[in-house]
């Protein structure tokens, strides 16, 4: 669906950077998966179409890994009713090879959303909770830790493919703990346009470093949105009266009426309307704080006022965040002219700071009665070390020969041949690979 808006429709987004312009992609109404996307439910033999979410779910094996053992989480279902992903998982009992990969199809030189998703559930019986990690091609981005068997863990990054690659590798590993590593589900996003969440003069994923998604808040809301609400499948979780962010004790808002987001052409990272169609507010002032410690990323706030009698001179507000930037006023009916519009604040090149609060108060010259009202958070943090290079180029390929002739036997053999260190498959030279390619040494 494409929609083009002018300053006088009353649905629209504004954003404070950019302009009003032409724009596309309303998430999806579709039992289709958007072209690109890949959902992969890791240990289910068979693939599906999720009656909850219309997502195409595939089985893993052997299209996208040849490894591992799958099987049946018999207590997912009624932990999590809605999560079809989670009753299987694939898991890997062998401790060689050293590394257990999944090939994900992509087009080279696009950004992409990759989450795994772990639900353990006491699949195995043990009595000890695994912990192990997870690489994206050759560089460790996670430690997976399971600290609750029956709650589900995630760990969403934002990559960038590199040039020539048709696949990307999503591979797990045993850590010192030598547990078994296990998983439930993988989300490939498609192709994420241009400027979402960095526009391309702050393009960090150019940069070689890759951003892992922190918060995805839905203030207000009662439920996880997801796909087909969010067309790239993000989760975004609900966030009630007692959230752990945000210290109100008011009654949370929902909309009367639809919140139609319309992209402004500057950024296309925004939350689709089933998010932005519940907020919370308060009457008097409002904090924002996140429980742990963050380092640079990208932050978006996002206001829709949600209140029918709402009028532009009913709520105003000013937000501070001191480690951040000077206050702004935010009057969330005026910028578009009236309800069901979409205030967006985002600051893509937040300094490195270790905590940030967010204060938001009434605006001490508005004559409305209305507090602050804050519909959405977003935070992805930004990866400090550059993404590892992988196996060179000649080496790489000779390995693929030795591979495809001995097939059978060295079906193991996943991923790269090199990287992530401290796991190869084969010998190869000992170098940094965020600055050189490494090589192999012997097979
Ligand atoms: C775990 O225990 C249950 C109940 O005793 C049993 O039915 C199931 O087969 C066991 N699963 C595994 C993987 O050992
Ligand atoms: C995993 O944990 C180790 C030990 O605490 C730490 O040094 C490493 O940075 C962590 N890796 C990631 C990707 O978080
Ligand atoms: C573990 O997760 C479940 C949700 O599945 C939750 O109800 C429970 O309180 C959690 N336990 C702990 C100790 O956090
Ligand atoms: C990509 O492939 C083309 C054609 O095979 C080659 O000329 C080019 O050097 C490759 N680029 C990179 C970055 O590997
Ligand atoms: C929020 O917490 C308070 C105090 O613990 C409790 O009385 C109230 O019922 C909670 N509200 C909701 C909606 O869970
Ligand atoms: C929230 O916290 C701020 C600052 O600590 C405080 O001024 C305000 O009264 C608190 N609001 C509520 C509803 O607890
Ligand atoms: C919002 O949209 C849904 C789906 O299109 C529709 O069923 C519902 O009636 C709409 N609500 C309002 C208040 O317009
Ligand atoms: C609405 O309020 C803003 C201040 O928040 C003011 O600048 C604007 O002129 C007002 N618009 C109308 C139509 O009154
Ligand atoms: C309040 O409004 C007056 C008049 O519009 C303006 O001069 C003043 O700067 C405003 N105060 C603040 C804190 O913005």
């Amino acid at each position: 669906m494409e929609i083009c808006i002018g300053p006088s429709t009353a649905m629209m987004v504004i954003a404070v950077l950019g302009a009003l312009l032409c724009s596309v992609s309303v998430p999806g109404v579709s039992a289709q998966n958007p072209a690109g996307s890949v959902f992969i439910d890791c240990g289910s033999t068979a693939s599906y179409v999720d009656p909850v979410t219309n997502m195409r779910w595939e089985s893993d094996a052997p299209k996208y890994i040849t490894q591992g053992v799958n099987a049946l989480v018999p207590s997912a279902k009624a932990t999590y009713p809605d999560l079809s992903e989670l009753t299987t998982v694939r898991y890997f009992p062998d401790s060689l090879p050293y590394k257990n990969c999944y090939s994900l199809p992509v087009t080279p030189n696009n950004a992409y959303l990759i989450r795994a998703t772990f639900f353990y559930g006491y699949y195995d019986n043990a009595t000890t909770l695994p912990s192990f990690q997870m690489a994206i091609d050759g560089t460790i981005v996670a430690n997976v830790t399971i600290e609750n068997a029956t709650a589900f863990v995630y760990h969403e990054f934002g990559v960038l493919s590199r040039p020539n690659a048709s696949v990307i590798f999503l591979c797990l590993s045993r850590d010192s703990s030598n547990s078994v590593p296990f998983i439930s589900a993988i989300s490939l996003s498609s192709p994420l346009p241009a400027n979402f969440y960095w526009p391309n003069d702050a393009n960090f994923l150019k940069e070689r470093k890759y951003f892992r998604t922190k918060y995805r808040l839905n203030f207000g809301g009662d439920r996880l949105v997801r796909f087909p609400d969010d067309s790239f499948d993000r989760y975004w979780f609900p966030e009630g009266v007692n959230s752990t962010f945000v210290n109100i004790s008011t009654t949370p808002l929902q909309s009367l009426s639809n919140v139609s987001v319309i992209n402004d052409g500057a950024l296309w990272s925004y939350p689709p309307p089933a998010v932005l169609e519940t907020a919370l507010t308060t009457t008097n002032s409002m904090r924002i704080s996140f429980p742990d410690t963050i380092s640079e990323g990208y932050l978006g706030l996002y206001f829709a006022e949600l209140d029918p009698t709402a009028n532009n001179y009913s709520r105003q507000f000013e937000i501070k965040i001191p480690q951040a930037l000077e206050s702004q006023v935010m009057n969330p009916y005026n910028l578009a002219g009236g309800l069901d519009t979409v205030y967006v604040l985002i600051f893509y090149d937040l300094l490195e700071v270790n905590y940030v609060e967010m204060m938001i108060d009434p605006y001490s010259n508005t004559s409305g009665s209305s507090g602050p009202l804050v519909n959405a958070l977003e935070f992805c943090e930004l990866m400090q070390n550059e993404v590892a290079l992988l196996t060179n180029d000649q080496d790489a390929l000779s390995i693929e020969e030795i591979k495809s002739a001995y097939m059978d036997q060295l079906a193991e053999w996943t991923g790269d041949p090199c990287v992530p260190y401290p796991h190869p498959w084969v010998t190869c030279g000992i170098v940094d690979a965020t600055v050189t390619n490494p090589s192999i040494l012997a097979v």
